[in-house]
């Protein structure tokens, strides 16, 4: 696997591709958290260092309403969300985000983010977890997804959107990054019942 503690340096250039999906998929937190009185629930899948989650409820005086569960398996990532997320309700799990025995008691969730796995996964574990994205959501929680379009990986977007669609998901944004790496992301609404998600199953596996 990727060395993804030096991954995390593409952050430091404000015109790079990760840059402008971090920007967008805080917005798009961000207009969750507007649309949602009262408590929230959130959880994010591989969720790195947290900087999307916690740069967002660090800046807003609410942010004791929202419970967030980041689950990233690298201890060095784990460790400085953890001291970013200080004063914040969230919680830390260095656990594999692939083994669905993972999100007991955490889910079903208000929001969920799956932003930095798409690409990272083979196509037969990319459509079961999308699959699986109803057992992480209540009827109406918004889930954030991410899936790059350059050569190397190809542009698979079409497909996801419409496995989502199938899914019971209702898409509600779309946003795509012309020009360099072709970032991509998206914003779907859950309107299906509330699904358990299967403890006993083995989700995703990161290939990169
Ligand atoms: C591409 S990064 C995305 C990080 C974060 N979501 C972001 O957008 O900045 C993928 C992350 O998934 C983590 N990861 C890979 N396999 C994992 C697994 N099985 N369980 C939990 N985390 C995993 C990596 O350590 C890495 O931090």
């Amino acid at each position: 696997m990727r060395d993804y503690v030096s991954w995390h340096d593409a952050y430091d250039d404000p015109s790079s591709a990760l840059s402008w999906r971090l920007s967008r998929v805080r917005h798009h937190i961000g207009l969750v958290l507007d649309a949602r009185p009262g408590p929230v629930t959130a959880v994010s899948l591989c969720a790195g260092d947290g900087r999307d989650l916690i740069g967002v409820l660090s800046a807003r005086a609410d942010a004791d309403r929202v419970g967030v569960t980041l689950v990233e398996i690298d201890p060095v990532l784990a460790a400085r969300a953890v001291a970013a997320a200080e004063g914040l309700r969230v919680s830390v799990l260095t656990r594999d985000a692939g083994d669905a025995s993972t999100y007991a008691g955490i889910v079903p969730a208000d929001l969920v983010l799956m932003v930095g796995i798409f690409g990272n996964i083979s196509d037969a574990d990319l459509e079961n977890l999308i699959r699986a994205a109803p057992g992480f959501c209540r009827p109406g929680a918004t889930l954030l997804w991410s899936r790059g379009r350059d050569a190397d990986i190809g542009d698979r977007n079409e497909t996801v959107r419409n496995w989502f669609g199938q899914a019971g998901f209702r898409e509600v944004a779309y946003e795509a990054r012309e020009g360099g790496e072709r970032a991509a992301m998206g914003v779907v609404q859950y309107e299906g019942e509330a699904v358990e998600l299967d403890a006993a199953r083995r989700l995703f596996t990161f290939v990169r």
